[in-house]
């Protein structure tokens, strides 16, 4: 499995927490300013359960390059 850059869009992320229950080795949840958003452990990741998070995400926040 290639490396990639994970991005995750704040402002469209809602919370929902998919990704960190999918891959939580590397996606958690924050609290940020009051509202929970996902953070990257690391910046870029070859785990093999990335790109299911990234489908997972019902507002397509997550993004691999
Ligand atoms: Fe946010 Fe999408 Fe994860 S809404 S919490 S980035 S599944």
């Amino acid at each position: 499995m290639p490396k990639y850059k994970i991005t995750i869009d704040q402002k469209t992320c809602i919370g929902c927490g998919a990704c960190a229950s999918v891959c939580e080795e590397v996606f958690e949840m924050k609290e940020i300013n009051g509202e929970y958003k996902a953070v990257a452990k690391k910046k870029e990741s070859s785990s093999p359960c990335i790109k299911e998070a990234a489908d997972t995400c019902p507002v397509q926040s997550i993004k691999l390059s």
